[in-house]
């Protein structure tokens, strides 16, 4: 019987050497931290550093988080990743009526320069590499980093981290959109062209395909809609003057890591090969580093199981270890009992656990891309390879990944897809442990972490104290002057970066770029 992978693509039971007939290792495979980098983008990989164990942790208070950080570098966690409140990630002020019963629940609550330093409280910025899971405002939080920094008297020059600012996966998948495309656009060229300048080793973008997944992609899907995104990316910066090699070494991407690892580690050694090639052939890059498709992955929220949540401790470790087999650089394990609550303090330590016995009890890090010449996983790498530049020369055709955004093409690709996997779990066709096949009749009860809804009180307050004890006049000169730069063409981060110095809020900063820019108005894909 011929199996079918996540992306549709035949799966021979058992392949043999007739997979691999006239496949040339030397043009297909390249050497590990060589051109294609399907292999992978360090010679050394993991034989000389794990991974970057990166957890994405975040809720209630700044406060509150900060205690969750420190805790997970003490359990040895080795990069934080920054979980943001929707209304900080939709540019509200946790008092504004649309943050109402939203404060610290998905992530911390951060209004202004005086919550980013009490979330990083203790915690040397010149030591650590902080992801920060932000788009739309991105610039913002990345400019309260450097103050807070500045303030710890570290220059931005040694300052590590990324900030997600992958704004079109949001109009496809996620939703946390303020502007239109075009000045969102322009936004990320004015960071591209700001860190260069001024923070020349943070990751600007984490082009993101982790959300499409979770949306319900399919891992060809995944891989060619996230491309596709990175594509526009680098026209907008090229288009606004900069030189490819300027800013290409920083770019980084965002994948999931499904429970399907076979198909999963062909999807990482596809995306770094088309990826490369890209950039080489169409962009002209000569940095080999503008070549590298660098990566973080998290292990898949979408299949953790509500029942009998302690099998997801099962499906994280097999999830993680084909990130490890594919290549990530950093990699987020989620916690068991994340289909039911956020995680808790046990089950967060029991996820970067899970890194650690990967890392430090097996022998994946012995080697480098242990998976090369596999008849099963090389025929898999180069049909999702095929699949992929398919669907991304229909989005080209459409006229870039913004046009077919407009016209809904990837919104709807991915729902057919989703609709498929509901369709296959529903008659029993897909397995789901515990879900469709070996259930329990009763569930044994879960105790959930609970965000005490007091905290947006407590925002609240901190805000009015912010407003009554600074000086407005300074405020309402820098907001002005913002304006002034988004109205126009100069780069819209250092009078952006007057404004929180001088404690305007997250809400204020965005109001201002709203009333310049406007919102952007989603498209209905059906
Ligand atoms: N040989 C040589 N050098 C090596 C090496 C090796 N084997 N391994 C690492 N290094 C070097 C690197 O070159 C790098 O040097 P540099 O700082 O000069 O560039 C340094 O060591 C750090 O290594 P990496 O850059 O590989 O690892 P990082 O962890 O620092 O960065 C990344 C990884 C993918 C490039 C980066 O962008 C990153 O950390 N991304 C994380 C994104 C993230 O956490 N996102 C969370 C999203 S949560 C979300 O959205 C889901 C929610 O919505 C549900």
């Amino acid at each position: 019987m011929t199996h079918e992978s996540e992306s549709g693509l035949p799966i021979e039971p058992v392949y043999g050497p007739e997979a691999l007939e006239g496949w040339d290792p030397a043009q297909k495979l390249g050497a590990p931290g060589a051109y294609p980098y399907t292999r992978g983008v360090y010679p050394t990989m993991y034989t000389g550093r794990p991974w970057t164990m990166r957890q994405y942790a975040g809720f209630g208070t700044a406060a509150e988080s900060n205690a969750r950080y420190r805790q997970l570098i003490e359990h040895g966690t080795t990069g934080l990743s920054v979980a943001f409140d929707l209304p900080t990630q939709m540019g509200h002020d946790s008092d504004a009526p649309l943050a109402h019963g939203e404060v610290g629940k998905v992530g911390v609550a951060i209004d202004s320069v005086e919550d980013m330093r009490v979330l990083f409280d203790g915690i040397p910025l010149d030591k650590v590499s902080t992801s920060m899971t932000i788009n739309s405002p991105a610039a913002l939080l990345l400019l309260m980093y450097q103050l807070v920094a500045e303030e710890q008297g570290i220059d931005a020059s040694r300052l590590t981290g990324t900030i997600q600012n992958d704004v079109l996966k949001e109009y496809i998948a996620r939703g946390t959109y303020i502007f239109p495309p075009q000045p969102s656009l322009r936004l990320i060229a004015d960071i591209f062209q700001y860190c260069k300048a001024e923070i020349p080793r943070w990751n600007t973008i984490s082009i993101s395909g982790y959300h499409m997944a979770e949306a319900g992609a399919s891992p060809a899907q995944e891989i060619a809609f996230t491309l596709a995104d990175g594509i526009e990316y680098v026209r907008t910066a090229v288009a606004a003057g900069m030189d490819v090699d300027d800013f290409a070494p920083r770019l980084s991407f965002f994948f999931v890591a499904r429970t399907t690892i076979l198909e999963e580690v062909a999807k990482f050694r596809a995306a770094r090969r088309i990826w490369a090639r890209v950039m080489r052939e169409e962009f002209g890059a000569r940095n080999p580093k503008s070549l590298m498709l660098r990566f973080h992955t998290q292990t898949a929220g979408v299949q953790l199981t509500a029942q009998q949540p302690e099998v997801n401790l099962v499906r994280v470790a097999v999830q993680g270890l084909g990130a490890v087999l594919g290549g990530t650089q950093s990699l987020h394990t989620n916690s068991f009992d994340e289909a039911i609550a956020l995680p808790t303090d046990k089950s967060a330590r029991l996820a970067l656990r899970t890194q650690q016995v990967l890392a430090y009890e097996t022998d994946v890090t012995a080697t480098v891309d242990p998976f090369a010449g596999s008849y099963v996983v090389e025929s898999m790498t180069d049909d999702v390879e095929a699949a992929a530049l398919r669907l991304m020369e229909r989005v080209e055709d459409l006229g870039g990944a913004v046009h077919a955004i407009e016209r809904g093409f990837q919104k709807g690709e991915i729902e057919r897809n989703a609709y498929r996997i509901a369709r296959e779990t529903d008659s029993g066709e897909r397995v789901v442990v515990g879900v469709n096949r070996f259930r329990l009749d009763e569930e044994e009860p879960y105790e959930p972490l609970r965000v005490d809804p007091a905290i947006e009180a407590g925002q609240a307050a901190r805000l009015a104290r912010l407003r009554a004890d600074r000086d407005q006049r300074a405020v309402d000169t820098a907001l002005a002057a913002l304006k002034e730069a988004a109205k126009g063409d100069a780069n819209v981060l250092y009078p952006m970066k007057d404004a929180l110095r001088a404690r305007a809020t997250v809400g204020e900063v965005c109001g201002a770029l709203r009333e310049v820019w406007g919102a952007y108005v989603p498209v209905d894909a059906f």
